[in-house]
């Protein structure tokens, strides 16, 4: 069954059609949607090279109505995933969405009622739990090897200061210079919820400061941030997530009843298990990480978490349950989402614990359906207008946005790339 796939963003999106094409994932992108007029010009002749000739547009709706797409790739801006999803829903079209699902907790409403009332498939595209050392440690939490869940930590470092320019082309409204420090969670949660399947229920947020480094480039937020999230079963996560100064990493640490687990640089991970040698210090194995097999899983693709995704999703549209179990659903996109949503709104209350809502039950769709708390002026206004920064407001002139814009633009004709630049 030939699946045609559109893709609404030509930066990140395209990181699918890369990873479809390296890795055997049988795919066909028809369109490709960006509003961005200069980029879509260099895309084509890149995916041209990689075998694909897609339509071109730069309005979303025009390509939902007129290219007969199945199932489209939502990967615009991470505060507008919601309202594209759902657009495409109500076309009966799938939907793969990039992070993050939802701005608000009125969006993640109206997003699942959406979903449930397709009947169309609806997928996360959280990569951090596709990378291999965090599924391996998924696939050996869930089957018992460290014994029930104690705690969980987790860290996504990633400090994006020397390309903001790149990422937000000087745009003052862009949301990397706006949303909260806590919104871009699930990089680190993700994997922990994917791993253990426990809900959230209460978070305590942390906002760590405004760093000139980020400043000088338009940012008006914190440049990192932490959540303690307590769970439905009374254990807790923790998660670090954002801009330090450090090369990239990722880090899991899962804590059981029988030892841990950590997995580390996406491809490394170790497990300590408590040993029967009862000298009272230290009685644990250190067992090497030798990967499993991902059952029903090609190696290329489960060594790529873009291909993987992609082709559980594809998968689960054309009825394979082997593969629709690796996908991320809305109920648990959320669980993975909301604590850095609702961790904000803890840092405004002065490090108060915040409760989260779980959006399965009617009760806490009616409480939040009309909650559109957040800071992003195209959604928000007036009391529901949030501060991106809990220290006080951030100024930054023109100038900054200018010079970032200038950056952009000379980068867009000299470094060009197919994907994140
Ligand atoms: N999973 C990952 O590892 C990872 C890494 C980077 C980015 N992302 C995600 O990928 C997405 C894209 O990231 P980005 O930094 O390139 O974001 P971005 O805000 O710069 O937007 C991406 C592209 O979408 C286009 N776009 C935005 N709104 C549009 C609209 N209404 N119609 C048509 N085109 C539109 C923009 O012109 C841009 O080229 C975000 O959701 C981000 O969270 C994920």
């Amino acid at each position: 069954m030939s699946i045609r796939v559109g893709i609404l963003g030509a930066t990140r999106g395209l990181e699918f059609a890369r990873a479809a094409r390296r890795c055997g994932v049988e795919a066909e992108f028809t369109a490709v949607c960006d509003g961005y007029a200069p980029l879509l010009g260099k895309v084509k002749a890149s995916l041209l090279e990689l075998g694909f000739e897609p339509a071109y547009y730069t309005d979303y709706t025009g390509m939902l109505e007129e290219t007969g797409i199945d199932a489209v790739i939502v990967a615009n801006s991470a505060t507008d995933h919601a309202q594209m999803a759902i657009a495409a829903l109500e076309r009966g079209i799938h939907v793969l969405s990039e992070v993050l699902p939802a701005q608000t907790p009125a969006q993640a409403v109206a997003l699942v009622e959406a979903v449930e009332r397709s009947g169309r498939h609806y997928a996360y595209a959280e990569n951090y739990c596709y990378f291999r050392a965090n599924l391996e440690a998924a696939m050996r939490f869930r089957r018992g090897d460290i014994g029930d869940l104690v705690a969980g930590e987790a860290d996504f470092i990633n400090d994006c200061s020397q390309r903001w320019h790149l990422l937000t082309r000087g745009l003052r409204g862009h949301w990397r210079n706006h949303v909260p420090a806590t919104f871009y969670c699930t990089h680190s949660l993700g994997p922990l919820f994917y791993a253990t399947g426990r809900r959230p229920v209460r978070v305590t947020g942390f906002e760590i400061k405004n760093q000139e480094y980020l400043r000088i480039h338009g940012a008006r937020n914190g440049s990192a941030a932490m959540e303690i999230v307590e769970l439905d079963d009374g254990s807790y996560f923790k998660s670090l997530h954002g801009n330090l100064k450090r090369p990239w990493v990722t880090r899991l640490n899962l804590f059981g009843t029988r030892g841990s687990i950590e997995s580390r640089n996406a491809g490394e991970f170790t497990v300590y298990r408590e040993n029967e040698a009862a000298t009272g210090y230290n009685d644990f194995d250190t067992l090497p990480g030798t990967f499993s097999p991902v059952p029903g899983v090609a190696e290329a693709i489960a060594q790529n978490a873009e291909a993987f995704i992609l082709a559980a999703f594809l998968g689960a549209i054309r009825g394979d349950a082997n593969l629709a179990r690796y996908s991320i659903g809305i109920y648990q996109a959320l669980d993975m989402a909301l604590p850095g949503m609702f961790a904000h709104r803890s840092v405004l209350a002065g490090g108060a614990p915040v409760a989260i809502p779980d959006f399965r039950r009617q009760a806490d769709r009616d409480k939040y359906r009309d909650d559109n708390r957040c800071t992003d002026p195209g959604v928000a206004a007036g009391e529901e207008l949030l501060p991106s920064y809990s220290r006080g407001e951030i100024a930054i002139p023109d100038e900054v946005y200018e010079r970032e814009a200038t950056l952009a633009a000379e980068a867009m004709e000299k470094q060009f790339r197919l994907g994140m630049l």
